[in-house]
């Protein structure tokens, strides 16, 4: 059957190259883009663009039924970063937005729907190394504690009234095309910028803090993966642990002077060493590599050579 997919929150980070990645499989014209503000006129003429607030269940529903969306990927959401900011405007972001989309599931006006989720749900009390699919959840950000009561969520639609939905731990994710907006993993992006083009970053993370990371070619694909997987495979409905490598800006950093001998990093950490700190430092995503065939490609390596080759 084909599919009409509805994505929101189309202009951010992973959105941008989600929705240029679906339309290349379903067509431009069975993909409709949207956000809260248009993006830029390449983005938003290149397709079915629509402006929606997430928080806003008419807009939404009338942008579904006006193209008859069968799946939403619901990409619209404030980081953790941010969220530590202003706590309530990011509650309200990313819980509203997420129980209109699983009701209009429930009311079968949608029949699939992805969420992402992170691995900001682990907190200081999870096991930092080899962090397990099932263990002990206590986040310390809101960021945080808006995803573990969303992947509740989640898998309470789907127990309780059939809903099809699913949902990926995103690590850090990096890329060249959109950057990143209000994230504790930005760092990781923000270097390659600097090191092409100034030569030289202020990391706010110390240099031994590891976190799990994956490029954004990988966690495209595990999306797409996840969301055309059979349904009788996805066994967890929460969210599924995912994670293709694990580094500290000390290792990023020697595998970016491989390539520019000259960069220069220093480090004055502040409020996101905390947050950092209080998460996985590598991450066991077994679950997803048994139930659906997850595989990454992308290591530090080799993602270094595409991230300087395109900035
Ligand atoms: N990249 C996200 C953040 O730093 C983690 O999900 O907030």
């Amino acid at each position: 059957m084909s599919e009409t997919i509805l994505i929101i929150g189309a202009c951010g980070q992973i959105g941008t190259e989600l929705t240029q990645k679906l339309r290349e499989i379903h067509g431009t014209n069975n993909v409709i883009a949207s956000d809260i503000r248009e993006g830029s006129d390449e983005f938003t003429k290149s397709g079915p663009f629509e402006i929606i607030d997430a928080t806003n269940r008419e807009q939404i529903f009338s942008v579904v039924q006006k193209y008859k969306v069968s799946q939403v990927y619901l990409m619209a959401a404030m980081l953790s970063a941010t969220a530590e900011k202003i706590p309530q405007k990011a509650w309200d972001l990313n819980m509203t937005s997420l129980l209109i989309i699983l009701d209009l599931a429930k009311e079968k006006h949608i029949q699939r729907v992805y969420w992402p989720s992170s691995m900001a749900v682990f907190g200081n009390t999870s096991p930092k190394v080899d962090t397990p699919q099932k263990t002990i959840m206590e986040p310390s950000t809101v960021y945080g504690i808006s995803k573990v009561a969303g992947e509740h969520w989640c898998n309470y639609y789907h127990e309780k009234f059939g809903v099809d939905v699913r949902s990926i731990r995103y690590p850090g994710i990096i890329s060249w095309k959109t950057k990143p907006g209000g994230g504790t993993t930005d760092y990781a992006v923000d270097i390659y910028f600097k090191a092409k083009q100034e030569g030289s970053y202020e990391c706010f993370l110390d240099k031994n803090t590891r976190l799990p990371m994956m490029y954004m070619n990988d966690a495209i694909n595990a999306t797409i993966q996840l969301m055309e997987a059979e349904s009788s495979s996805i066994k967890i409905r929460t969210s599924y642990n995912l994670t293709a490598m694990s580094f500290t800006p000390e290792e990023i950093t020697s595998e970016i002077k491989k390539h520019i001998p000259d960069f220069n990093i220093s480090y004055k950490p502040d409020f996101r060493q905390d947050i950092a700190n209080s998460w996985p430092q590598i991450i066991d995503d077994s679950h997803a590599r048994n139930d659906w065939n997850w595989q990454h490609e992308y290591n530090l390596e080799l993602m270094t050579k595409e991230m300087l080759k395109n900035i």
